[in-house]
C-alpha cells in the first residue's frame, strides 16, 4: 500500500500528552472499516469499553474542545443543553447557561452535570466558544453585536431577529466567524439554497395554527382579530415576509430564514391560517424557479411547555450543534 493510501486509514491514537501524546502506529482502521486498538493502554481500555468509535480524526473535526453558551433556559435551550451533553461531552469543555428569568438557569443547570450560570450576556459571550441564542430576536442582535467584537461563534434561533439587520451575516464572513441559523420548523432550506443557483420566480409560505400557538401577538389585537372566536379555517394574516416578522415576532421566524435563504423578506409571501381543528403547527412551503417546483410541508407537534414552539425547532437546534462538530456534511 502506498503511503498516501496508507495515511487514509489511520485514525489518531488517543494516548494523552502526558504519556508522550500519540503512537508513531496509531489506531488502523482494518477490514470492513473497523477501528483496532494500537498497543497504548489507553486505545485498548476504550476499545474494550467501545467508546473507540469517536477518535478525532473520524467524522469529527479535529478542532480544540469547546465552551458552549446558551442564552435562553426555555424549551430549545433547555432540550439543546440537554443533548448536548448527552451526546457532545467528549466535546465540549462545559456549558455556560444564562437567562434573564434566573429560576430557568438554575432550574436547568440543576438538571446538568457541566454547566454554570453566567450573571450576564457579555459573560456567557465572555466564557464561550459558540454562543447559541435561544431567547428573543433582540437578545439575537445584541448576541450577535458582541459576538462581533469579541470574535465568538454564534447560533441564532430567533432567526427574526436578524430581518433588517441582514449586515451581520456579511460581517461574520468578513471576520471569519461562524454564524448557525438552524433549519427550525421547517424543511426545504437545502431546495431552496440549490434553487437559487438557476433562479428562484417565487417562494411562498403557509402557515397553519391553532390559536393557542398564535395568541398575545400584538398585531391580532391592533386587527381586533379574537383568535378564540375562531370557529373554522380563518386567514389572519397575508403579505410579505418582512410584515409577517413585524406583526409576529415571536411565532414565525421560519419566514424570515426563508427570506435569508432565497428571495428576501420583500418577495417572499406568508399566508397565516388558524383554525381550532389544528393540533400541529404545519408550514407548506411552495418554491418555483427555473429548476422547477419544490413543496414542502411539516406538520409539527408543538412542544407541550411553549406551543408557539415545534419540537422540530429543537430537534433542529441540537442537529446544528452537532453539525458544528462534525467534517462530514450530509445534504446541500
Ligand atoms: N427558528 C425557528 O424555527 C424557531 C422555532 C421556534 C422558536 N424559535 C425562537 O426561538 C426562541 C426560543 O424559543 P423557546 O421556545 O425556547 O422560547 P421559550 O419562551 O420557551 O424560552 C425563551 C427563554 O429566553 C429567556 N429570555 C428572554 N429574553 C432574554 C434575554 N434578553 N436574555 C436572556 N434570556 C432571555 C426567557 O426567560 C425564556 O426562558 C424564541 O425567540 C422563538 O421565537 C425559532
Amino acid at each position: 500500500m502506498s503511503p498516501v493510501a496508507q495515511e487514509k486509514r489511520w485514525n489518531e491514537c488517543l494516548r494523552p500528552a502526558s504519556r508522550g501524546g500519540p503512537c508513531v502506529r496509531p489506531l488502523i482502521v482494518g477490514r470492513q472499516n473497523k477501528l483496532k486498538p494500537c498497543r497504548s493502554k489507553e486505545c485498548r481500555q476504550q476499545y474494550r469499553k467501545g467508546t473507540l468509535h469517536v477518535p478525532l480524526r473520524n467524522g469529527l473535526k479535529k478542532m480544540e474542545k469547546k465552551t458552549i453558551g446558551i442564552v435562553g433556559c426555555g424549551v430549545i435551550g433547555s432540550f439543546l443543553a440537554k443533548e448536548t451533553e448527552k451526546k457532545l461531552s467528549p466535546r465540549i469543555n462545559g456549558i455556560v447557561l444564562f437567562d434573564s428569568d434566573r429560576t430557568r438557569s438554575e432550574g436547568l443547570a440543576g438538571s446538568l452535570k457541566q454547566s454554570e450560570i453566567a450573571e450576564s450576556m457579555k459573560e456567557v459571550i465572555d466564557r464561550s466558544d459558540l454562543v447559541v441564542e435561544a431567547a428573543t430576536g433582540i437578545a439575537a442582535r445584541e448576541i450577535l453585536r458582541i459576538a462581533l467584537s469579541e470574535k465568538k461563534d454564534v447560533m441564532v434561533m430567533s432567526v427574526g431577529g436578524l430581518l433588517g439587520n441582514v449586515h451581520f451575516i456579511d460581517e461574520f464572513r468578513v471576520a471569519g466567524l461562524s454564524l448557525i441559523l438552524p433549519s427550525g420548523a421547517i424543511a426545504g432550506i437545502d431546495g431552496l439554497k440549490s434553487f437559487k443557483i438557476a433562479g428562484i420566480q417565487a417562494v411562498t409560505l403557509t402557515t397553519r395554527k391553532s390559536p393557542k400557538s398564535i395568541a398575545g401577538a400584538a398585531y391580532l389585537s391592533e386587527k381586533g382579530i379574537d383568535v378564540n372566536a375562531i370557529k373554522e379555517e380563518t386567514i389572519v394574516f397575508d403579505g410579505n415576509a418582512k410584515e409577517a416578522v413585524e406583526a409576529f415576532p415571536k411565532n414565525i421566524n421560519v419566514s424570515a430564514l426563508l427570506s435569508i435563504a432565497g428571495i428576501g423578506a420583500q418577495k417572499t409571501k406568508v399566508k397565516i391560517v388558524v383554525s381550532p381543528e389544528y393540533t400541529k403547527n404545519t408550514h407548506e412551503i411552495e418554491i418555483t424557479g427555473a429548476p422547477g417546483k419544490l413543496t414542502v410541508k411539516a406538520e409539527n407537534v408543538p412542544s407541550p411547555d411553549n406551543p408557539k414552539t415545534s419540537y422540530l425547532a429543537a430537534l433542529s437546534a441540537a442537529r446544528a450543534l452537532e453539525g458544528y462538530f462534525d467534517s462530514v456534511r450530509i445534504g446541500t
